[in-house]
């Protein structure tokens, strides 16, 4: 039976009382971790979002009534007590922050009773995690999620913080607006009023924000909620949350610096790590030719090696005809990987061919010296030993290559790298290296659209000394963006934008894109451009990569309250889900396919 708290008012969470407060009456409320019955006493560890209390039930102290209700409490029931604070009878438990410490009960109301949760309320159960997402309130309840979610609160607050000693005005953008070009697919919004109109969710707040520095606010930051209809993996949401900004009168040099010191001080803050400013900064092209990544981990070697010149005019046709395609042969050494069993090598092939190699050639070093390979019959000894030079590979060493266009090698090689670094356990999780990648080329070939799209998007400036080159040479033109990478994930990224009309002409046309597609699509913020626009630059944070990092997870979904699983519905609410005839009627919608029908 639930009874009210009518009369009591809680004075302390259970961990704010200490061996201070010996002596004291207070009251706590919260949850029953566990019950123990020892004789004539029972013992409850009571739990709040702040820790960890006992709790000793005295017939002598609590009365029968109360003993007696004392022996029904469960798991998950939610109780208040009121009693004194006592120097704790039994052994200190070392573990627990009141560890000296217990309460003396002299009331027990028991405010709720709860059913057997479906798992423990611990840390670090095994239970599956579509079964913590369905009872997400219990999963919530955790030790290890709650701290993460405290953690995140921590984040936003200290970055609102520390923004607002900078300068920046917190401002708020749409969400039922306009697409966005962030180039992932939108999610739409029917409207009512306007049947066969559609607005979309935004994709990021970047032209609002741009529009915001036309409007004079200089320095704008956004904890912002973003939505973005694409593949979900582990650290990629359907809905994610933006630390978002844009600066006035500012170049690449002015944005990296706030940043830095911001970072510096949330891991200061929050985990007491020191960042070391400035942060390293990598142009594009040195990060893909030593890493094959434009988001490297610097927490390990294993770079990237081209053997290209030596491979040349081989007798190794997987080689020979990659670099007759414009392509390139690299490899990377795994260090003390060179007895690795056949069966593991495979594995690896298969790896790479999931990121589009059609193969990968190695030379396992026997402790002896000698070679054991898959292309050793097609080659020279001294081409074999120019190899392994470039490779530095000594006795024991795997090398592996990839013989492709450059854009495949990069991938095939700088995802090989992470996944041998995990493997061989080079991934320290309390080590931070972070790098800003700079100096991006500023279009991508788009073999699909066979044409140039924009790596970032279209309103990233060209580098200064690149900018002759948009029209003659677009695949050379490097941009003024950056992202920060920490520990092999981008966890934010940005640009300066171009704010001269004539440049964004260009840009455009580079991009295929007419004056009056560009209108149609961007009019609005070219209009305000018409009328005094500062130069001005930007950068956004992905809020849960970040905390992931911090909090240590390897999932973005231990940072977020309420997550999206990997087919993007929701299992708590079991979102998306179909809506009333009636709903869709006032909308002027009629279905074609239902899910059902589509998936038969
Ligand atoms: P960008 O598209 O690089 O830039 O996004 C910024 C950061 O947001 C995070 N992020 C995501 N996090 C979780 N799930 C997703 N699906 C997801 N997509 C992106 C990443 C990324 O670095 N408007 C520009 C910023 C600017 O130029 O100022 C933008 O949105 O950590
Ligand atoms: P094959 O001649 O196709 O049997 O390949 C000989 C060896 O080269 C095998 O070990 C393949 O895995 C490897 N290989 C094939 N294609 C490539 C490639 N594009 N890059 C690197 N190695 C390759």
């Amino acid at each position: 039976m639930a009874e009210s708290m009518k009369g009591l008012k809680r004075s302390h969470r259970c961990t704010e009382v200490s061996s201070q407060n010996i002596g004291e009456e207070v009251t706590v409320m919260g949850w029953v971790q566990k019950r123990r019955n020892l004789g004539s006493l029972i013992f409850v560890d009571l739990r709040d979002r702040s820790g960890i209390l006992q709790i000793v039930f005295d017939e002598n102290e609590v009365g029968a009534e109360g003993f007696a209700k004392a022996g029904t409490l469960r798991s998950e029931y939610v109780i208040a007590v009121t009693g004194k604070i006592a120097k704790r009878e039994g052994a200190v438990n070392e573990n627990l922050a009141t560890g000296d410490i217990e309460l003396k009960a002299t009331l027990l109301r028991i405010l709720s009773e709860s059913e057997t949760p479906p798992f423990p309320i611990e840390e670090n159960i095994n239970t599956k995690e579509e079964l913590r997402l369905k009872y997400r309130c219990l999963d919530l309840r955790r030790p290890d999620i709650q701290s993460n979610i405290i953690m995140r609160s921590k984040v936003a607050t200290l970055t609102r913080e520390f923004l607002t000693r900078e300068g920046f005005l917190e401002i708020e953008t749409p969400m039922l607006t306009k697409s966005t070009p962030e180039g992932a697919r939108d999610y739409l919004v029917p409207s009512r009023v306007h049947p066969g109109k559609f607005y979309a969710l935004p994709q990021s707040p970047q032209l609002f924000k741009q529009m915001l520095m036309c409007a004079g606010y200089d320095r704008y930051v956004q904890i912002a909620r973003c939505f973005r209809d694409e593949d979900l993996r582990a650290d990629r949401q359907p809905e994610f949350t933006q630390i978002d900004m844009e600066l006035s009168f500012v170049d690449v040099d002015d944005v990296i610096d706030v940043n830095e010191r911001l970072l510096a001080y949330l891991f200061k803050e929050i985990l007491g790590v020191t960042v070391e400013l400035p942060i390293q900064r990598m142009p594009w092209q040195e990060a893909m030719d030593r890493f094959g990544s434009d988001k490297p981990d610097l927490r390990f070697g294993m770079e990237l090696k081209n053997i290209t010149d030596i491979v040349r005019n081989c007798g190794f046709g997987v080689f020979t005809g990659a670099i007759e395609n414009g392509g390139s042969v690299r490899g990377i050494n795994a260090k003390g990987q060179g007895s690795m069993p056949r069966k593991k090598i495979d594995a690896l092939v298969d790896f790479a061919k999931g990121y589009g190699a059609k193969g990968l050639a190695y030379i396992a070093i026997q402790e002896d010296g000698s070679l054991k390979s898959s292309f050793a019959k097609f080659m020279t000894e001294e081409e074999m030993a120019a190899i392994v030079s470039m490779l530095e590979g000594e006795p024991g060493d795997l090398l592996l290559f990839a013989a492709d266009r450059n854009k495949i090698v990069w991938n095939v090689l700088g995802a090989l790298r992470v996944e041998l670094a995990e493997q061989m356990g080079l991934l320290k999780k309390d080590e931070y290296r972070f790098v800003w990648i700079t100096e991006f080329p500023q279009f991508e070939w788009s073999d699909e659209e066979e044409r140039f799209v924009a790596m970032h998007h279209p309103f990233t400036m060209p580098m200064d000394e690149d900018l002759d080159k948009l029209e003659s040479d677009p695949g050379a033109v490097r941009a003024k963006a950056y992202d920060i990478v920490l520990n092999g994930t981008e966890i934010g990224g940005g640009s300066v934008r171009i704010h001269q009309a004539d440049v964004q002409a260009r840009m455009f046309k580079a991009l295929g894109m007419t004056e009056e597609v560009a209108n149609e699509k961007f009019g609005f913020l070219l209009d305000a451009f018409k009328y005094g626009v500062p130069p001005h630059a930007g950068l956004a944070y992905g809020l849960d990569r970040l905390v992931m990092l911090m909090a240590k997870c390897d999932s973005i979904r231990d940072v977020i309250a309420f997550p999206k699983v990997k087919d993007a519905s929701c299992l708590l609410t079991d979102a998306p889900n179909i809506v009333d005839e009636k709903q869709l009627e006032e909308l002027s919608i009629q279905m074609i396919h239902t899910e059902e029908e589509k998936s038969e």
